[in-house]
């Protein structure tokens, strides 16, 4: 399972793309509004950082305004993956924009069969949203689970995104389900990181290295 951040925070980017470990970023309005940034100001610097697929959303509503404002995003780099929401304007831009080679990614997918149809439209990853299904009382997990035998079946291309991850968890279930990709937040890839007996492990081998000089 590939694992992406989900965030619109230089910072975070620029550190964790330092490891190494990272092969593609999600933004989304909420989280640009949280940087107090606009996705054209910052998608150029996350491109520098990342070589992977970087999802910029579209705000628009309707079908012809979803298409161009993603003909503007996706002529600023060739990673950019243009993220639509759920919905039958959605859908059609989907359609549109796969004709003209250019990749989406539908978010605010809470069900397998929105999963069938973005795919069928054409859409090249779908971002079921764990946490959120997990806040109502549903199996987050599950959702994935059927999505991605579903799509093993039928051999259907498109890359399921596990998305709105809140723990450590979610992580590994994600892989378990079969998920393609995680997009996971900063705070839950630095806890991927750790684990207390490493931590008293590299102390004690520091400990006996000190006591042996
Ligand atoms: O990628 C979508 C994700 O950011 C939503 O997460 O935590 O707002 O449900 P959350």
């Amino acid at each position: 399972m590939k694992i992406f951040i989900d965030t619109a925070n230089i910072e975070e980017i620029k550190e964790i793309s330092s490891w190494g470990i990272l092969q593609g970023v999600t933004t989304n309005p909420s989280l640009l509004a949280k940087e107090g940034v606009k996705i054209q100001d910052v998608i150029t610097q996350i491109c520098d950082l990342v070589d992977g697929p970087i999802s910029a959303e579209v705000i628009s509503m309707n079908s012809e305004d979803m298409v161009m404002e993603a003909r503007q995003l996706a002529k600023m780099h060739k990673n950019v993956v243009i993220k639509i929401p759920m919905c039958e304007e959605g859908l059609k831009a989907v359609n549109c924009l796969s004709s003209e080679g250019i990749r989406t990614n539908v978010t605010l997918i809470f069900s397998v069969h929105q999963a069938m149809l973005a795919a069928a439209a054409g859409a090249d990853f779908v971002s079921p949203f764990v946490g959120r299904l997990d806040d109502i009382g549903s199996d987050g997990i599950q959702i994935i689970k059927d999505m991605a035998e579903v799509f093993r079946i039928y051999e259907i291309k498109t890359q399921i995104i596990g998305a709105s991850i809140r723990n450590l968890t979610h992580v590994l279930d994600c892989a378990k389900a079969g998920a393609h990709i995680a997009t996971i937040p900063y705070k839950v890839i630095k806890q991927m990181v750790n684990h207390p007996l490493t931590d008293v492990g590299i102390d004690k081998f520091l400990q006996d290295y000190n006591k042996s000089k």
